[in-house]
């Protein structure tokens, strides 16, 4: 059975081709970054509008470099919740419209659970295991009982971890997306903690990182390093300060998973893994730090390539070629959310 995947839910115009038995067979995607830089994030009109220009070649190159024709494919994935509406409506119409015209299968995919099995796409990983998401729009912990068989035990409660990288990147003025930078400067200072940020409640599964954020920005108002009133950053993006700001930053959300893990183990001693999925899983210090921890409590940690971490709809092809062993299929009522 192959499995076409779409995925068009925020800034990234993705399609995949899955095959029940040979696994992964091709994986494109399109990646609006240029697009929104100049605007510290996203907006909303120009990914619509960008989803719409690329996704018939985006698609055709899945197919093309799976080998395959369209009249080949059994089912088509896609994403339809959650999102930026314009951007879920181009790939769920796309979707859709191709289904109903070639008499295909139709299955509906929420975003997180592509994150949540993403993992899973290039490696075993046993069950029950705890996945840590972590990306622009979302940051949970989940109990990972089987395919399609989870639980959230802790989420957000304001900002999500990329959005906390991109928005602390936005007040020292270096550019979108954030993560890549702040981690390239803390490089230069060996990760070092200087300014020992606060870490939050221990004992709670759920994060918080508008807190952080505000602690951030006032203490570059105490180094007079930032100007509340015309909102201005007076360091060079290659600062000491800056390369200190975004090292001490880093470990403080290291320090924060790992907290959230810990205690996630103590309430689920049965675990048998850990992994790690989402933007921020790009990361290369949090996933050495978080593999570390896991090796520490004699469990085997798993983070996806690069290229499954950020947005993709091989995680959505792979959920989907699961959803239609299960014929768990939509119709064509699939709407957005
Ligand atoms: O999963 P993703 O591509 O899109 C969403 O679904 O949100 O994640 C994008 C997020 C951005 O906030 C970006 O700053 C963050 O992932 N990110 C990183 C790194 N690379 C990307 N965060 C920390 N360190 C990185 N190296
Ligand atoms: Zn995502």
């Amino acid at each position: 059975m192959l499995t076409l995947g779409i995925e068009t839910s925020y800034d990234e115009t993705a399609a995949a081709v899955y095959h029940s038995t040979q696994g992964l067979l091709s994986s494109t995607v399109f990646s609006q970054i240029e697009l929104h830089k100049n605007f510290g994030g996203v907006v909303p009109e120009l990914a619509s509008r960008s989803q719409l220009e690329k996704i018939n070649s985006i698609v055709a190159l899945a197919l093309e470099q799976a080998n395959v024709l369209l009249d080949d494919i059994d089912v088509i994935a896609v994403t339809n919740k959650p999102g930026l509406p314009g951007s879920l409506l181009v790939g769920t119409c796309f979707a859709k419209a191709i289904a109903w015209a070639k008499n295909k299968k139709l299955i509906g995919v929420n975003h997180l659970e592509g994150h949540v099995f993403s993992a899973s796409i290039e490696h075993n990983v046993p069950f029950d295991h705890l996945c840590l998401t972590a990306s622009g729009g979302h940051t949970s912990l989940y109990l990972v009982r089987g395919l399609g068989d989870y639980e959230v035990l802790g989420e957000t409660q304001d900002d999500a971890a990329g959005e906390a990288f991109d928005k602390i990147a936005k007040l020292m003025n270096l550019p979108y997306p954030g993560g890549p930078i702040i981690e390239r400067l803390a490089q230069e200072v060996d990760f070092q903690d200087f300014y020992d940020y606060p870490r939050g409640k221990k004992k709670n599964l759920n994060f918080s990182f508008s807190g952080l954020k505000t602690a951030v920005l006032y203490d570059l108002v105490k180094k007079n390093a930032y100007d509340l009133k015309t909102k201005t950053f007076a360091e060079q993006q290659n600062s000491e300060l800056c390369k200190k700001v975004a090292s001490s930053f880093l470990v403080c959300v290291a320090d924060i998973f790992e907290q959230k893990l810990e205690y996630a183990l103590s309430l689920n001693p049965h675990i048998k893994a850990i992994t790690f999925v989402g933007g921020v899983a790009c990361n290369n210090y949090i996933k050495e730090r978080l593999r570390k921890f896991a090796a520490s409590r004699g469990l085997p940690f798993f983070s996806p390539s690069r290229e499954f971490c950020t947005d993709n709809a091989a995680m959505i092809a792979f959920v989907g070629n699961y959803k239609a062993q299960q014929k768990l299929f939509s119709d064509f009522t699939l709407d957005i959310r």
